[in-house]
């Protein structure tokens, strides 16, 4: 929401804005930008002044001059200001805005907030030359800004393929740069548990690992019979809630239930609703070392080596199974400051439960009517447990069926129909529709890589609107934002996620940042262009598609 200060100076520079605002290179575009005369040149030992609140964006500004330019400032010291941050503090719904000066003579970030004061540092750092030689200069330019949403999210599944903590830095330092403010670490999955529980040792001991993986297109052609394996120590997810905090990034675990829970059913068996049933593999695309383990070892349930959805889920009518979840909270929640926990929730088939007398029981002893209300169950009676520890949860938009928890916040991912669902039941909802959303699907119909399918290119990114206009404006209030997602079955190294995620993730932050009305694809596509230089720059991958398809 803008506040009236901003209102007023977008206001007056509005004519000016639009004459110039190819020239202002800021992603995602800024409620106003007006570019003066002349430039700052940001010179060795340069000074910058600053207050507490604004200290955390005076170092990060600090590590990135020394960084990228070998350009040292000095934070508070003796000599002159070249650059000043500071707090004229407002009390706005929504965190963030700050007016950004640059003059021939001086620089100034003022924040509403201090989050204000880092985005502000953010379009600073955007003005810098792509380039390493020659003067630190930054054009001269007024912009007054503030974000569109509450909650601008960027998602990684660390489950189907590990990253290590170096990655997930890039990963965090990439949503910073385009002003996300929340990452969501999808922690849990068939193919892979991968946080420490002190509790349960076996959950990463066993879960963390897995003996090969399909090749190819899912169901696969066969099984690559490489071993991987990969968690994060809690000390490890500390650094990083800690690095993701300094650039105002909250961070959501998910831990999933009650589906996609292979990894720790194949760790602790008594989970699943039959811990002695195999674990339905198919055949030809098992590792050879799973095949051993299962004929010489008795073992029957393993860590998922191919991607979908599985029938193994976690019992329902078993009071350990709840029991189990509630001391794995215990060990994530003091991890994480944020508000909310993410409980997964989607794509539990039903099938375990229909078989199995404990469910079965669970279900009549509570006048459950279906296994719908059973999942509802499910989910309820954690949100309650998570309630209780001063935490909310968010979910999948499956949690909808068989009626939503109380508090509950819907994720919602198969269209937008049950995040309109939710709103209209006075839940807020964040948009994550595989039509705009999914980063695992392609870039274009020339993919030059293995993907999940689908078709996402950049545009269908930028053009979407988050807010339903089957939402009354009150309504429309429940929306808190948007997120992209990254599913990782086809992406098993760091420079293919950074291919699905560049560019798309600029046009994304536009449409969390941005108000439609000051949203256009002609007035995106030159910045566009400059991020393409800024990821050669900074020696990230890309998809390069719209370059090639742009060529003229
Ligand atoms: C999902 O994509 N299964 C939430
Ligand atoms: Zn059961």
């Amino acid at each position: 929401m803008m506040t009236s200060r901003l209102f007023a100076i977008a206001v007056s520079f509005f004519l000016l804005a639009s004459a110039t605002a190819q020239e202002i290179l800021i992603t995602p575009k800024p409620v106003s930008g007006v570019a003066g005369k002349g430039m700052f040149v940001i010179k060795q030992n340069a000074g910058i002044k600053t207050a507490a609140g604004s200290m955390k964006s005076a170092t990060f500004l600090k590590d990135y001059l020394s960084k990228m330019y070998g350009v040292s400032t000095n934070v508070n010291g003796k000599g002159k200001a070249d650059i000043e941050l500071k707090i004229a503090a407002k009390n706005n719904a929504i965190k963030g805005a700050y007016h950004l000066s640059v003059t021939g003579k001086h620089i100034s970030v003022i924040g509403d907030d201090e989050e204000g004061v880092f985005y502000g540092v953010q379009s600073l750092i955007q003005l810098l030359p792509v380039q390493k030689t020659g003067t630190v200069s930054v054009p001269a330019v007024e912009v007054a800004d503030a974000p569109r949403f509450a909650y601008r999210g960027a998602h990684l599944d660390v489950g189907r393929h590990f990253f290590d903590v170096d990655f997930v830095k890039k990963y965090i330092d990439l949503l910073a740069m385009y002003k996300l403010n929340v990452f969501h670490w999808h922690l849990t999955e068939d193919q892979g548990w991968r946080i420490e529980i002190k509790k349960y040792p076996e959950l990463t001991q066993i879960g963390s690992k897995r003996n090969g993986e399909i090749t190819g297109h899912y169901p696969g052609q066969g099984n690559d019979n490489k071993p991987s394996s990969g968690y994060y120590t809690q000390e490890q997810v500390k650094d990083i809630v800690a690095y993701a905090a300094a650039r105002y990034i909250t961070v959501i675990p998910e831990i999933e239930m009650p589906g996609h829970g292979s990894a720790a059913i194949a760790a602790y068996p008594s989970l699943s609703c039959f811990p002695k049933r195999v674990t339905p593999l198919p055949i030809n695309m098992v590792s050879m070392e799973s095949v051993k383990q299962a004929q010489k070892e008795n073992r029957v349930k393993f860590v998922q080596e191919t991607w979908g959805v599985f029938d193994d889920v976690f019992c329902a009518g078993k009071d350990s199974t709840f029991i189990f979840l509630q001391n794995v909270l215990d060990e994530i929640i003091p991890l994480f400051p944020a508000k909310y926990i993410h409980i997964g929730g989607d794509e539990c088939p039903k099938t375990n439960w229909k078989q199995c007398p404990l469910c079965q029981k669970r279900m009549k002893e509570n006048s459950l009517k279906d296994e719908h209300a059973l999942q509802s169950y499910f989910i309820g009676r954690m949100e309650k447990y998570i309630n209780s520890k001063g935490k909310s949860i968010i979910g999948w938009d499956e949690i909808l069926e068989g009626g939503l928890a109380p508090n509950a916040t819907v994720m919602s991912w198969r269209g937008e129909q049950g995040g309109i669902e939710a709103a209209k039941q006075h839940h807020d909802v964040v948009m994550t529709p595989g039509s705009n959303c999914y980063f695992d699907h392609s870039n274009s119909k020339n993919e030059d890589s293995l993907t999940i399918g689908g078709l996402l290119p950049i545009e269908t990114v930028y053009s979407y609107n988050p807010v339903p206009a089957a939402l009354s404006a009150e309504e429309g209030k429940y929306i808190i934002g948007v997120q992209a997602n990254l599913w990782t079955e086809y992406m098993s190294n760091p420079a293919k996620v950074e291919y699905m995620l560049l560019p798309r993730l600029s046009a994304m932050s536009e449409v969390q940042w941005t108000a439609p009305e000051n949203k256009s694809w002609a007035d995106f596509q030159p910045r566009l262009l400059h991020e393409f230089k800024k990821y050669d720059w900074m020696g990230l991958n890309y998809c390069p598609v719209y370059l090639k398809e742009n060529k003229n």
